[in-house]
């Protein structure tokens, strides 16, 4: 299909036959078509430079021949297992993870998405220690199922009011808009500290876990203080919690250097999750416990689909494509130079309030005035247009959806850097 009556016809069939809530970037929404390493194509053959990867998903860029290789090689041999067999390619992946996440994690269960990864560490985390409660972050995002929403900590995605109890929401290291009004570091981690209290005012005290991004991705890529997991996840232990870390945006070297978002802020998890980039696009979600806490789930556990054989492939695949092209590094060396570039246009524009994130995670809050902080929806709607009129892909996020979201796949150049800072510079400019 290559015109653009065809590409009509299947956003007319998305908005007559989807739910009405299954909303779609663009005034005029883009149907995809193809894709190719940093680029997708239209049903009318347009060409963009997609600097979001389906949100942080696409992390080693469309069809990359080593992960469609597997998947084929794959699907010609067992498509399917269920857990009630084991299956080798899920068994080499475990192991896999292993080997490479932090500290003593050891066992995985592997299911669908990110809200089955998060569902099924709280679930664990409350079973470890027999107790219900579970502290997260205001500003976090877990997923769309009962309990996932009621974690959530941005009301845009919890669509009824708190479905599963025992979900506590605390302060955010959101130093740009510091909800104690402090500055860092005179602060002297005042958010992190203030669990204690609140676990003290707002649970029974004996609290389950902490759950909590290494930066939070929806909430705009807002990233604490380099101290903050320490102090955070000390309290926790103090109140005998344990810590589930969601490396859902964080994970498969996309905040530079290291695989692991959290192996930045130096605290090992007990618990930690995965989704997204983890498999390059195909449908995964992992939990990846200690072998204590991951005995504690008493007796049967399932998934019809968790641990498929062609996605335990093509998530194979992509981490050997991560760790054979050293794309941790990349992410480093090429947000490093994403940053600077976003820095400069800061200088320029007073519309830019903020500009934070690690490696190819990088995010640029939009405000009305840099003093009162007012935020700017309005500002980010009209660069999404104008940066599509250009022929690059961007995203969005933030409790006031004032936030440029950019995570282009890792495989990312400078070249492809200064294609969207160009799309980005023009874009203000207008
Ligand atoms: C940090 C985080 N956790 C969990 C989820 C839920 O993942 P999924 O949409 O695959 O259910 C998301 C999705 O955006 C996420 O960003």
């Amino acid at each position: 299909m290559s015109n653009g009556e065809n590409r009509s016809d299947t956003v007319k069939k998305h908005k007559d036959y989807l739910f009405p809530s299954v909303a779609m970037y663009y005034q005029d929404p883009i149907a995809l078509d193809h894709g190719e390493g940093m680029y997708v194509w239209d049903e009318s053959g347009n060409k963009y430079l997609d600097c979001f990867g389906g949100v942080l998903t696409t992390s080693v860029g469309h069809v990359h021949p080593h992960v469609t290789e597997a998947i084929i090689d794959q699907v010609g041999k067992l498509n399917h297992a269920s857990t009630l067999y084991a299956n080798r390619p899920q068994s080499v992946l475990a192991e896999k993870l292993a080997e490479i996440t932090p500290g003593k994690l050891e066992k995985s269960f592997f299911t669908n998405s990110g809200t089955e990864a998060d569902e099924t560490a709280t679930m664990t985390a409350k079973l470890y220690t027999g107790r219900q409660e579970i502290i997260t972050l205001r500003h976090s995002y877990s997923g769309r199922s009962a309990a996932a929403q009621s974690a959530t900590g941005h009301s845009t995605w919890r669509l009824l009011p708190s479905q599963v109890p025992g979900y506590v929401q605390a302060v955010a290291p959101y130093c740009y808009r510091c909800p104690l009004k402090l500055t860092y570091p005179e602060c002297d981690l005042a958010c992190a500290k203030d669990l204690k209290e609140l676990i003290e005012t707002s649970t029974t005290g004996k609290i389950a876990g902490f759950m909590a991004e290494p930066i939070m991705g929806v909430g705009g890529f807002i990233t604490p203080p380099k101290e903050y997991f320490k102090e955070a996840v000390a309290i926790v232990r103090q109140f005998g919690g344990v810590f589930i870390c969601d490396e859902v945006q964080t994970g498969w070297g996309r905040t530079g250097d290291k695989m692991f978002g959290i192996e930045h802020w130096g605290v090992e998890p007990e618990i930690m999750t995965f989704a997204k980039g983890m498999a390059n696009g195909s449908p995964i979600g992992a939990t990846i416990a200690t072998k204590e806490v991951a005995a504690a789930v008493p007796t049967l556990t399932f998934s019809t689909f968790g641990g498929n054989p062609v996605t335990m492939r093509a998530a194979m695949a992509t981490i050997e494509v991560i760790e054979r092209e050293n794309l941790a590094h990349n992410a480093k060396v090429v947000g490093d130079y994403l940053r600077e570039r976003l820095m400069g246009l800061q200088e320029r524009f007073d519309v830019i309030g903020d500009v934070r994130g690690m490696g190819l995670m990088q995010g640029i809050e939009f405000v009305k005035d840099r003093k009162t902080k007012e935020p700017n929806p309005q500002a980010v709607l009209k660069i999404f247009e104008e940066t599509r009129k250009h022929g690059v892909l961007i995203g969005k996020g933030g409790l006031f959806g004032n936030v440029v979201r950019l995570g282009p796949p890792l495989i990312a150049t400078k070249d492809h850097i200064d294609e969207l800072v160009t799309a980005l510079e023009k874009a203000l400019e207008k």
